[in-house]
């Protein structure tokens, strides 16, 4: 009898241990295949907003919708917004208000509207504190193709409309986030799922250990040898106080000390993920990411000189004036204006004088989006510094990127200087001299 379940019991182990590798596997090709197919939608849905809208639109025209969206994003989405009200009301279903009879001179002067007494025009100019939308000097076919996005993007959860209509500086990241985030989530379970699987494995084999234990004792013909193995303990005091641990454990914590002491000596001078508070909790997740603010709205001047300017408080009063009047953060504004102070930010980014760094060459010349070198500034709630800003950085990136020559008269007969030099060769920034020590320092 004794011997019988013996014999079955090895059989039922290797059972186990291939249906824990079964699970095993089979999670890893779940995990791998969400995370591709998490991947590639966001990603293909942030590459081609147009062709994402063109379904909701009935499939018609897709390049009217696109160049829809273009003109809406450079010209209406700081004060509208297609599912939400901004600055002005939520042109979702605008077509099923008005007709287009009445939005193409509205568009082009709401005043003349207003002034002419329409009695929907006037509601709707009072409704919003008699604030004047400005006038557009736009095309009837403009104005058609941005209502015909309009209609693409109604009723779209805020998520997907948001993350398709990538606006200046804003590549994929966001939705490619989105998607991710969702597939880690899916992964995450399945990793819990796996660690109660293999706590239930050792406790079954635990008991079955202790079963095979109890048998064995049970058999009547096993010598000293098998008896002493059987009934061996673990001796734990022996264990801590073995030289081959206690090597081990002061050779790690050594190695741990050394290489915190390394990382601080680099460290020195780098502000990398540096994120003070700020003294209005202002969220560029909010305004960048979730309305779509141009990021030139705000920083001025960042496509036209050295630096980026930080908006003063006038800026915000474009809209704060009327949105949130409530709040505490915004009263902070309002208390700045009124001391004739400006609001004291505090400063993230900032070379060290010895070094020159102009954004209109990398943002306007080179056509870099700010989120090369800021990172995804659209999701911050409180900015950080993303990258590490040192002379490396700037020199590793200064090696490696083509130089943007296309269009630029400039660069024509430097590109065939060096083509005839080095053939095959990338015309790199520091092909043009982008690594000469001048060109950086003063
Ligand atoms: C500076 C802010 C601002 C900009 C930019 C702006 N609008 Fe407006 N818009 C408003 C405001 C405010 C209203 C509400 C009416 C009013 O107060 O004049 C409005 C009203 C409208 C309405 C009527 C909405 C309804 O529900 O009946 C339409 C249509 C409209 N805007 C289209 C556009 C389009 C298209 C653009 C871009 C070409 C644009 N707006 C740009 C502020 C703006
Ligand atoms: C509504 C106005 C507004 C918009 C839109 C906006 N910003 Fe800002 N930005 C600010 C303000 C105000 C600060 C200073 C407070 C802070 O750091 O949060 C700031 C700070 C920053 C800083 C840090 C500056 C420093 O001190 O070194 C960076 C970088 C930045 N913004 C990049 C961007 C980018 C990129 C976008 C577009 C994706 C953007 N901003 C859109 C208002 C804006
Ligand atoms: C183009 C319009 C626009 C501009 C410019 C703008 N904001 Fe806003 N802001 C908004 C909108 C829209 C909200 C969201 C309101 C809501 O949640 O209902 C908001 C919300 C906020 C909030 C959160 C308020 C709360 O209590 O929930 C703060 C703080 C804020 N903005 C600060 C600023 C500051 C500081 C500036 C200037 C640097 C600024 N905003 C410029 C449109 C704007
Ligand atoms: C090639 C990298 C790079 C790109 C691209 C870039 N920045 Fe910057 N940004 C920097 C560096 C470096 C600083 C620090 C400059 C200094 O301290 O003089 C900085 C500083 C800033 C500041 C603080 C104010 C200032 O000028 O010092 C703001 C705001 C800012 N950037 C916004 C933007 C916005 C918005 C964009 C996109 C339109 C952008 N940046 C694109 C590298 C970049
Ligand atoms: C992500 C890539 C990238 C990073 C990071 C970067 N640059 Fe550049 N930089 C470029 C490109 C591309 C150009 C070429 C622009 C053009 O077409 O003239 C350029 C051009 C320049 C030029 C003009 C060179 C010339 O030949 O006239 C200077 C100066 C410069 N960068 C300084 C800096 C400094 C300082 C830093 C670091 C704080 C930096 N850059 C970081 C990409 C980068
Ligand atoms: C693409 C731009 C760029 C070029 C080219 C460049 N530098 Fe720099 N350099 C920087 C920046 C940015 C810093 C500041 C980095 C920091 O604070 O960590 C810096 C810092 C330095 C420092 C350190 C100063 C200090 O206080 O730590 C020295 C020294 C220096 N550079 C020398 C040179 C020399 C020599 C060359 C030519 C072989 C050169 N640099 C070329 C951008 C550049």
């Amino acid at each position: 009898m004794n011997s019988i379940r013996l014999r079955s019991l090895p059989h039922l182990l290797l059972a186990f241990v291939l249906t824990f590798a079964g699970i095993q596997q089979a999670s890893a090709q779940d995990a791998a295949a969400v995370k591709k197919e998490g991947v590639t939608p966001g990603a293909t849905a942030a590459a081609t907003p147009a062709t994402a809208a063109a379904p909701a639109a009935g499939g018609g025209d897709a390049a009217a919708i696109a160049a829809g969206d273009a003109l809406f994003k450079g010209n209406c989405a700081q004060c509208h917004a297609v599912n939400e009200q901004v600055v002005g009301p939520a042109l979702g279903g605008i077509t099923k208000r008005r007709p287009i009879s009445w939005i193409l001179p509205w568009v082009k002067n709401s005043s003349k509207v207003v002034a002419s007494g329409d009695d929907y025009a006037v509601a709707l100019f009072n409704k919003f504190n008699k604030q004047q939308m400005p006038s557009f000097a736009l095309s009837d076919k403009e104005i058609t193709s941005i209502v015909a996005y309009i209609t693409s993007e109604e009723g779209k959860g805020g998520v997907t409309a948001k993350n398709a209509a990538a606006t200046d500086g804003k590549d994929g990241a966001t939705a490619t986030g989105g998607a991710e985030e969702g597939a880690g989530k899916y992964v995450d379970i399945l990793l819990i799922v796996l660690v109660v699987v293999l706590i239930v494995l050792v406790v079954t084999l635990v008991i079955i250990g202790n079963l095979m234990k109890d048998v064995l004792r049970g058999r009547k013909d096993l010598d000293g040898r098998d008896i002493e193995i059987l009934e061996q303990r673990f001796d734990w005091s022996k264990f801590y106080r073995s030289p081959v641990l206690r090597g081990i454990v002061g050779t790690v914590f050594a190695l741990v000390l050394l290489y915190e002491g390394v990382q601080s000596v680099m460290a020195v001078g780098l502000n990398q993920g540096y994120q003070p508070t700020q003294p209005i909790a202002f969220s560029h997740k909010l305004h960048a990411g979730e309305h779509q603010i141009n990021c030139a709205y705000c920083h001025t001047s960042v496509y036209k000189s050295k630096s980026a300017n930080i908006p003063s408080a006038n800026i915000c009063m474009n809209c704060h004036a009327q949105i949130k009047t409530e709040s505490p953060e915004i009263k902070k504004i309002y208390r700045a204006i009124e001391r004739k102070q400006p609001i004291q930010w505090v400063r993230i980014h900032n070379l060290p004088d010895l070094a020159y760094f102009n954004h209109s060459q990398h943002t306007q010349v080179a056509g870099l989006q700010c989120q090369t070198c800021h990172g995804p500034i659209q999701n911050m709630e409180v900015v950080y510094q993303y990258s590490a800003l040192t002379m490396g950085w700037c020199i590793n990136c200064h090696r490696e990127m083509p130089l943007n020559t296309k269009d630029n008269k400039y660069y024509d007969n430097l590109v065939k200087l060096h083509d005839t030099k080095n053939a095959g060769a990338p015309f790199t920034v520091s092909s043009n001299g982008g690594t000469e020590c001048s060109k950086c320092h003063y």
